[in-house]
């Protein structure tokens, strides 16, 4: 008979770190996730793997914490062994590598990085307590950039632990364990992790429980983003700190039809539409940008150099502008990083970017005997 176990999802922690006095306001009713004492734990598939989760634009202007995509080609890697060294049913983190300046700011200890918590989640979901596994991460990402580093840590690592052990968790598991990794880091959303996980766009309808709706952009359509990241960091909870509690009505009302029409642009292929909605946040963007050196003089120059939309990726720094031709999207980057220099006294480069369609996947694994 299967036992039931109970767990607990503290609420969005929106403007600050979860605390003890952020009590867990709701529960979902889990038996596959904690299996009895008596049962063993699932087999080992693979020895070692390593997976890949692609980088994420989260928002696309009036979609905030609910509306994200994947792009192609830039992301982290994780590996991922079963390590006898390692405490059974524990995570040891042996290695953090990348280009990023910062990168010395992330923990080894598992509890406190974006790639081990996320881990330690999937491991419990899976009930692992007879095997310890030591992970390793590849950042491709920079920090605190607004491309969902720390979500791509977490999924390729939730992903990775997944596919050691067969595949058992669904989608919706692998983005409830890197939410918990969210959480502890920038705030409880998953505008980042379900694309991540996920590819393309996806629009979170639901947190509580969680429920995640894929969004078709047609294939037949060219899409390309051009993201720019200047250098400056702006971490993700000063990001949100800046974000008002309260909204009026028409600020509603127009962000939520700027969030329709964005949905629409989306499923129709329609990059106008897209575009138009995209640069439409009358709620969110207008606190962040003056935050970001140059953002609204970047925002400006990429739609006078033709792009349909433009707006802060994610918490930024990173702008984000959406095009339909690759060369195009080269003029506009050139015109946006011009735009950080001049007006905002920021180094940055530029990158024309695909939708990543796949997600968060295995790119090699040696089979356990
Ligand atoms: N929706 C989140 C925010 C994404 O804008 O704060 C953070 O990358």
């Amino acid at each position: 008979m299967a036992s039931t176990a109970w767990f607990t999802i503290t609420p969005p922690s929106f403007y600050s770190k979860p605390t003890t006095l952020n009590r867990p306001f709701f529960t979902i009713r889990c038996n596959a996730h904690n299996p009895p004492k008596t049962q063993q734990d699932p087999l080992a598939v693979y020895s070692s793997v390593k997976a890949f989760a692609p980088a994420t634009v989260a928002n696309l202007g009036p979609g905030f914490d609910f509306l994200g995509c994947a792009v192609d080609g830039i992301g982290d890697t994780v590996s991922v062994k079963v390590d006898p060294d390692v405490h059974p049913g524990e995570i040891f983190i042996s290695d953090i590598s990348g280009q990023s300046p910062n990168i010395h700011k992330l923990s080894k200890n598992p509890l406190w990085n974006c790639a081990g918590i996320a881990a330690i989640e999937a491991m419990k979901m899976l009930g692992i307590r007879s095997v310890g596994l030591s992970l390793s991460l590849e950042k491709g990402l920079p920090l605190g950039s607004g491309l969902g580093s720390s979500a791509a840590s977490a999924a390729a690592a939730a992903v990775a632990v997944n596919e050691i052990f067969g595949k058992r968790l669904s989608v919706d598991d692998l983005v409830l364990a890197c939410l918990k990794s969210e959480e502890k880091v920038s705030g409880y959303h998953a505008d980042n992790v379900a694309p991540s996980i996920m590819g393309g766009f996806v629009l979170i309808s639901n947190y509580e429980p969680l429920e995640l709706v894929r969004l078709k952009f047609p294939p037949e359509k060219e899409l390309y983003f051009v993201l720019v990241t200047p250098e400056f960091e702006a971490p993700t909870k000063k990001m949100r700190a800046a974000l008002p509690l309260e909204i009026g009505m028409p600020h509603h009302v127009w962000n939520c039809s700027q969030a329709g029409a964005l949905v629409a642009g989306v499923l129709q292929g329609d990059l106008f539409m897209l575009g138009k909605a995209l640069s439409s946040d009358k709620i969110v963007e207008p606190k962040r940008a003056p935050l970001i050196p140059g953002m609204d003089a970047v925002k400006k120059a990429a739609i006078e150099a033709g792009a349909y939309g433009c707006t802060i990726s994610g918490a930024g720094p990173t702008a984000v502008a959406v095009t339909d031709n690759e060369e195009k999207g080269r003029l506009i980057g050139e015109q946006m990083v011009r735009a950080f220099q001049k007006d905002g006294n920021l180094k940055a480069s530029a990158n024309v970017k695909q939708l990543d369609r796949l997600g968060a996947r295995l790119l090699s694994g040696i089979r356990a005997n």
